[in-house]
Order: structure tokens, then C-alpha cells, then sequence
């Protein structure tokens, strides 16, 4: 049996059939057009994910960017580059920008309520907030910030243009390479309390620190991985309250249930959709037979809809345990950032639903979904306060 995966249109925006008709008929699918394997179920998809000498992350353009990229690498380079980012960016530094997340989050509910009634969540919360916390954590000043995540956007659409894409990315990759070297040697002549300092003291086990090259990579990488999918993720979480007036009703009666909105929300709406594997060797999985060099393209967002799993998962329950679900991927790549944008998330709808309760959807302006094959979000998410 074999199967294509949309890659745009209707199809794509609601693939939920298509997940449940692959995890049912052939949880390990071969995609003859796009030519890599898809693959549905939760647990093949966990085993893919955890099963490292079988199944490597080197794929895609990120992998081929000169210095090692910590997405892209397998272990034993995985290990000692993850070892040294994860001193750095570590749950103590992420628990500690509580206050200021608090902060920028007040300041976002001032604007949205001086400019209201009519607001877009996307544009005026969900977008925000992400750039401008990791931007402060990194150590980008407010001044640069703009142009970085400009930088980093283009850097990443290019990334995704296909063959060309070197070419695509040049001239952003060096504006980026300018400015972080410049940022970096700066850092070492004046150590500050930042995560490029603490990045900059951390050593292996031979007392090795990072390499410029890969210091640069990491600073790239925590612009492009966290942003995109944290502002999805805010999106997602209040476009449910919209789609979903009981349940809405439920969260608004007792915020406690902000944790478990959030952790749905991840599953039933996974703002990753997807993560790309390679076989290492030949070998099986889901009783298919795959080639060494194969690609494989895990679903995420059906293996958090499988049934094996989640009971009644087309449903969207709060109060569920979703713990299961792999929205951060699982093993050894699992997401470095999963207690920042956790932290960012619960903070932005705890304060969303206290400043405004009675939101309702703009009537005069609909919804605009952006959906790619690798993200799941909205464009803009019109409201009226
Ligand atoms: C809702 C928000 C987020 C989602 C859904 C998400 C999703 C993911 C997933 C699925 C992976 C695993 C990729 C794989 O196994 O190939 C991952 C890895 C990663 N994420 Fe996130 N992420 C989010 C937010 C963030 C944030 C805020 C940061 C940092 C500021 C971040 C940084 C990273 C990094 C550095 C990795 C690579 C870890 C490694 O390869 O060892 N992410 N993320």
C-alpha cells in the first residue's frame, strides 16, 4: 500500500482522516511521489525518535550549514554539543525569566486593550512574545532584535525553497554571521549574564568549549526553532477557545486548567507537525522493510491523535492526561526549549483570560490558517475584546 502526503491545500489544513486511515491500514507507509516513508502511529513513531543507531537526524539542508548544527547531528557529537548547550539554557535560566515573561506579557495586555476592540491575537501576542524573550535571553539587544529575526526568518524560508537553497540563504547567512561574530567576540572581551556568556564558559569533558562556528549554529537555531512554534502554539490555544465554547466555558471558570489547555493543545494541534528521519542501515519498522539512505517523515501530529494512545483523540478534553503526547519529539533531540515555551504559553493565556474574559471572533474578519507541512498555525487570528 502506498500513500501521498498533502502538502497543501484543504488537505493539509485538515489531515486528521488521512492520519487515521494510515495508522489503521499502514502505519508505515511508502510515499512514492515525495520518496520517503510516512510514518503515523505512536509507536513507531516513539521508536524512530528514541532508536538513534538506526535512525539519524542528519537530513535535510540544516545538516549540510559547514559546522555541526545540534538539530542534525548524531551522537557522539550530538552528545557533547547538547551537553554544552544544555549547561547554558538550563531549566534554572528558563525558571528565572518568569518575572520577566510576566512583564512583557502586561505590557502586550496594555497594548491589545489601547488598540482594541478589534485585535489580531497573531500579530499583536502570540508573535511578539516569543522573539522578544529569546532575543533577551541570547543577548540581542532591543535595537538589533527586529533585523536578527527578520534575518533568521529569511534564513529559514530559504532553507525550505529546495534545490537553490544555498544560493536562497547566502546573503542573509552572512548579515547573521556579521553580526554574531561581532556579538560573540564581544562577549568574550566582556562576559555578561546571558546565554552567549554561559555558552562561552561551558566546556567538554577534554575542556573544549564551543567553536565559533558552532556557537553561531545555536544562536541561530534558538532564533529559528523557538518562534514560530511558540506563537503557534498561543494561536492554537486560543483559537480552540473559539472553536470550543463548553470547554471554553469549563477554563473559564477555573483557570487552573490553564496547564492542561496548553497540554491538549500541544497534542490536538501539534504546532510541529512533523521531524525527519534517515535509516541508517536496512531495517524493519511497522512491518515495512526499509533501505539504508530511506527517508522518513514521522507525524507527530497523528502519532498524538492514535488511538492506541489517547482515548476518544478527535476530541479535544483539557482535563485529560496528554503527557503522551510527542508534540517536543522524545529521546535524545527531545526539545530543548519544551520549559520555555511552556512557561511563555502558560503566562500569555493565564493573563489572556483574566484581561479578557468576553472575547469574542471578529465578525467582519475571518480567521487565516497558516499551514505547512511542517507547522500548524494561523496567519492571523482576528478577535473583538
Ligand atoms: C511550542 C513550541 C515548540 C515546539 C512544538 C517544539 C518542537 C520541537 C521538536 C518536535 C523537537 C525535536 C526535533 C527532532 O527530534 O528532530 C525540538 C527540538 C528543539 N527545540 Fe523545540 N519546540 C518548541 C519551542 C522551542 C523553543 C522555545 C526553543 C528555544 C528557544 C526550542 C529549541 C529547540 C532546540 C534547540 C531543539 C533541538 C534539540 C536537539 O536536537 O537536541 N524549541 N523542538
Amino acid at each position: 500500500v502506498t500513500a501521498t502526503m498533502p502538502t497543501r491545500g484543504p488537505a493539509l489544513e485538515e489531515p486528521n482522516e488521512f492520519y487515521a486511515q494510515l495508522r489503521r491500514d499502514e502505519p508505515v507507509a511508502w510515499d512514492p511521489k515525495h520518496g520517503w516513508w510516512i510514518v503515523s502511529s505512536h509507536a513507531e513513531v516513539e521508536k524512530a525518535l528514541i532508536e538513534f543507531g538506526r535512525f539519524s537526524s542528519k537530513v535535510g539542508a540544516m545538516a549540510e550549514l559547514g559546522a555541526p548544527m545540534l538539530t542534525t547531528e548524531d551522537p557522539p557529537s550530538h552528545t557533547r554539543l547538547r551537553g554544552l548547550v544544555s549547561g547554558a539554557f538550563t531549566p534554572k535560566r528558563i525558571a528565572s525569566v518568569d518575572a520577566r515573561v510576566e512583564e512583557v506579557v502586561g505590557e502586550i495586555m496594555e497594548k491589545m486593550r489601547a488598540s482594541g476592540p478589534h485585535i489580531d491575537v497573531v500579530s499583536s501576542l502570540s508573535y511578539p512574545l516569543p522573539v522578544v524573550v529569546i532575543a533577551e535571553m541570547i543577548g540581542i539587544s532591543p535595537k538589533d532584535r527586529e533585523a536578527i529575526w527578520r534575518w533568521s526568518f529569511e534564513f529559514l524560508s530559504g532553507l525550505e525553497k529546495g534545490a537553490g537553497w544555498r544560493e536562497a540563504i547566502q546573503p542573509t547567512l552572512s548579515a547573521l554571521d556579521g553580526y554574531f561574530s561581532e556579538a560573540i567576540e564581544n562577549h568574550r572581551r566582556t562576559p555578561r549574564g546571558d546565554l552567549i556568556s554561559a555558552m562561552l564558559e561551558r566546556r567538554d569533558a577534554e575542556g573544549n568549549g564551543l567553536t565559533d562556528g558552532e556557537m553561531f549554529n545555536l544562536c541561530l537555531l534558538l532564533m529559528v526553532a523557538g518562534n514560530e512554534t511558540t506563537t503557534n502554539l498561543i494561536s492554537n490555544s486560543i483559537s480552540v477557545m473559539l472553536t470550543h465554547p463548553k470547554e471554553y466555558e469549563r477554563l473559564r471558570a477555573d483557570h487552573s486548567l490553564v496547564k492542561g489547555w496548553i497540554e491538549e493543545t500541544l497534542r490536538w494541534a501539534s504546532p510541529t507537525r512533523v521531524v525527519f528521519r534517515k535509516a541508517l542501515e536496512d531495517t524493519e519498522l511497522g512491518g515495512a522493510k526499509i533501505k539504508e539512505g530511506d527517508q522518513l517523515l514521522l507525524l507527530l501530529a497523528s502519532a498524538n491523535r492514535d488511538e492506541k494512545v489517547f482515548e476518544d483523540p478527535e476530541t479535544f478534553i483539557p482535563e485529560r492526561d496528554a503527557s503522551q503526547h510527542v508534540a517536543f519529539g522524545r529521546g535524545r533531540h527531545f526539545c530543548l526549549g519544551a520549559p520555555l515555551s511552556r512557561l511563555e504559553a502558560n503566562i500569555a493565556i493565564r493573563r489572556f483570560l483574566e484581561t479578557f474574559p468576553d472575547f469574542k471572533p471578529d465578525p467582519d474578519h475571518s480567521a487565516q490558517r497558516e499551514d505547512l507541512l511542517f507547522t500548524r498555525g494561523f496567519r492571523s487570528l482576528p478577535i473583538v475584546i
